[in-house]
C-alpha cells in the first residue's frame, strides 16, 4: 500500500518565478490496485512521480510505500522498491548495450556486479521466456544493441526490466505517448497483462481517457495540486470522463493549473 501524507513542494521557492505544486497532497493507493492519474499539462503529474521515486526532493509530508517511510531514502535505495517507465523510450533502457545485457544489469540492479559474470546460462534461460510471452520476437536479438530496436521494442523491453524484480510500486509516466497508435495499444495490453500477472501496485499517467477506463482500475483526476476526481473505473465511461476533463481543463490550461 503506498500512502502519501501532507505532500509539499514548490519550485524557486522566494523567488517570482515560485510555482507551488502541491500544498498537503494525500493519496492512498491500495496493494494491487491500478490507478491512472489524468490532468492537464503543468498540472503536477511527472512531479508527483518524481516525489515518489525520489527524483525530486519534497518540502515536507510523508511517502509511506508498505512499512517502510521512503520519503527519506535515497533516490538509488527507493529505486529498489519502485520501477519507472518513462515516455521517451531511450530513457528507461542503456541503447549501447544489449537486450541481455539490460536485462542483466536490471535483474541484479540491487547487487554490485560485473557484467560479464552476471550473463549465465540460467538467466539467459529465464529472459528468453519472458521475451517470448511478450510475443515481439525479442528473444531472437538477445545480443542486439538496444539502440537498433524500434520505440515499442525499447518501451516493451523497459517495461519487462521495470518488472524483472517485482515493484512494491510500478510508476509509468505516459509511456506509450511517444508511439503510434496501434504501438501504443500494442504496449498498453503488454502493461496490463504484466501487472495483472504479478499483482503489481501501478500508478498510470495517461492523456488517453478511454485507455484510462479500459485498463485502469481506479481513475484519479489532478487540478492545482488537488484530486477533483476519484473514482473506481467501472463506475464511469469515457465519455462522462472527458466531459469532466472538458468542463475542469478545458479552456485555458493555465487557468487550470
Ligand atoms: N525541476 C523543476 N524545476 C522547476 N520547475 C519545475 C521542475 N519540474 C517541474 N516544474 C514545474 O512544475 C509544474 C508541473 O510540472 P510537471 O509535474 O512536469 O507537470 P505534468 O507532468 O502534469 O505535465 C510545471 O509548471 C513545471 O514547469
Ligand atoms: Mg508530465
Amino acid at each position: 500500500m503506498l500512502v502519501i501524507k501532507n505532500l509539499k513542494k514548490s519550485f524557486n521557492s522566494g523567488t517570482e518565478n515560485e510555482i507551488n505544486i502541491f500544498n498537503g497532497f494525500d493519496l492512498e493507493v491500495k496493494d494491487s490496485e491500478f490507478v491512472a492519474i489524468l490532468g492537464s499539462n503543468g498540472c503536477g503529474k511527472s512531479t508527483l512521480f518524481n516525489l515518489i521515486s525520489g527524483s525530486v526532493k519534497d518540502n515536507g509530508g510523508d511517502i509511506i510505500l508498505g512499512d517502510t517511510n521512503i520519503g527519506k531514502l535515497k533516490e538509488e535505495q527507493r529505486a529498489l522498491k519502485i520501477g519507472k517507465v518513462h515516455q521517451d523510450p531511450s530513457k528507461g533502457v542503456s541503447p549501447s548495450l544489449t537486450i541481455l545485457e539490460n536485462l542483466s544489469l536490471a535483474a541484479k540492479k540491487s547487487e554490485k556486479f560485473s557484467l560479464k559474470n552476471l550473463i549465465k546460462k540460467q538467466a539467459i534461460g529465464r529472459f528468453t521466456e519472458i521475451l517470448k510471452e511478450l510475443d515481439l520476437g525479442l528473444e531472437n536479438k538477445l545480443n542486439t544493441q538496444v539502440k537498433f530496436l524500434s520505440g515499442g521494442q525499447r518501451q516493451a523491453l523497459s517495461l519487462i526490466m521495470a518488472t524483472l524484480k517485482k515493484p512494491e510500486l510500478l510508476l509509468l509516466d505516459e509511456h506509450t505517448a511517444a508511439l503510434d497508435p496501434k504501438t501504443s495499444a500494442m504496449i498498453m495490453n503488454k502493461t496490463k497483462k504484466l501487472i495483472d500477472k504479478q499483482k503489481i501496485t501501478a500508478m498510470m499517467i495517461s492523456h488517453n481517457l478511454r485507455d484510462a477506463v479500459k485498463y485502469a482500475d481506479r481513475i484519479i483526476m489532478l487540478d492545482k495540486g488537488n484530486i477533483i476526481l476519484d473514482v473506481k473505473s467501472s463506475e464511469i465511461t469515457e465519455k462522462e470522463l472527458s466531459n469532466i476533463y472538458i468542463s475542469k481543463m478545458g479552456k485555458d490550461e493555465r487557468v487550470a493549473c
